[in-house]
């Protein structure tokens, strides 16, 4: 491990909305950090600004149109080069860092195995927000949470008895930063693989936490079947609830000397 005189680099989440759920330890550590090199919107970093006087935005790094993996590669390799000249550093990128973040991950990765002090802080992601405004507890069906295009392209098997979380659906098969997509030909054949599982007639919501404290989330209840005429930003995630829970699995109900009855009032109340 490096000493303390050398540079360390601690990652933080900044929440989505543009001030009031950053945590106080995130707080402090921006207010005492030799740079913020940060992710977030416009109006999150002028809040930024007011907490420290060295904030540098990574977002400039991307480019209309180019590899949005460029742009990663390159908002780690300055996170980690300025850790390496020796500065207290601290990461701040919108939401939970670590969740569908990938600069945050391989900067601690790459830094930690050169011996560094390099951690992660928790914040509040898209999903937090999306348990709030919905009410929909993910334990009481359970939950599966993917990215859109790997969600396509892998042979993923679905359970239509649990929530569903379908992120990045703006940006289907797209691997540029592209602010003014107008056309998401890759809904059509999100709809048909969902509609292996679910019925036309399924309830889908297509969301957005607000991003600015007293405005109101988008939270849109479809059919199925429209999903194709949604217009999604890059901040829209969709959710699919659950068509139910399975059937109780009554061998292993009586091992366990339970009946479906205790059970459910049990964990339910
Ligand atoms: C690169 S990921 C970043 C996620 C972020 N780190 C977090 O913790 O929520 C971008 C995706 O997160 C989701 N997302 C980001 N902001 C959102 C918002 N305000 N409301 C709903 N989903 C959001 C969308 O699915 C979007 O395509």
């Amino acid at each position: 491990m490096k000493t303390e005189s050398t540079g360390s680099l601690v990652v933080v989440g900044t929440g989505i909305t543009v001030s009031g759920q950053m945590t106080l330890i995130t707080e402090s550590l921006l207010k005492t950090a030799d740079i913020v090199l940060s992710v977030v919107t416009e109006s999150a970093l002028i809040n930024l600004q007011m907490i420290n006087s060295n904030v540098v935005c990574l977002r400039n790094l991307y480019e209309q149109g180019k590899s949005r993996a460029l742009t990663y590669q390159k908002m780690t390799q300055r996170i980690v080069d300025e850790v390496k000249s020796g500065k207290k550093v601290v990461a701040a990128f919108y939401g939970h860092p670590g969740v569908f973040v990938n600069p945050s991950h391989v900067a601690i990765k790459q830094l930690k195995s050169e011996g560094y002090s390099a951690e992660m802080l928790p914040g509040i992601s898209a999903e937090d927000c999306l348990v709030a405004d919905l009410g929909l507890d993910p334990s009481h069906y359970g939950c599966q949470s993917y990215e859109a295009t790997q969600f396509l392209l892998r042979q993923y098997t679905l359970d239509p008895h649990m929530m569903q979380i379908i992120w990045q659906i703006g940006s289907i098969a797209d691997f540029t930063h592209n602010k003014h997509r107008t056309s998401h030909p890759g809904l059509t054949l999100l709809r048909d693989e969902l509609l292996k599982y679910f019925s036309p007639s399924h309830k889908i919501i297509i969301y957005e936490a607000s991003t600015i404290p007293i405005a109101a989330p988008r939270i849109e209840y479809l059919e199925l079947r429209d999903l194709a005429a949604v217009i999604p930003k890059p901040i829209t995630t969709m959710v699919i609830p659950s068509k139910g829970l399975p059937e109780f699995d009554m061998k292993t109900m009586t091992k366990l000397k339970l009946t479906p009855a205790i059970f459910e009032q049990q964990l339910f109340g």
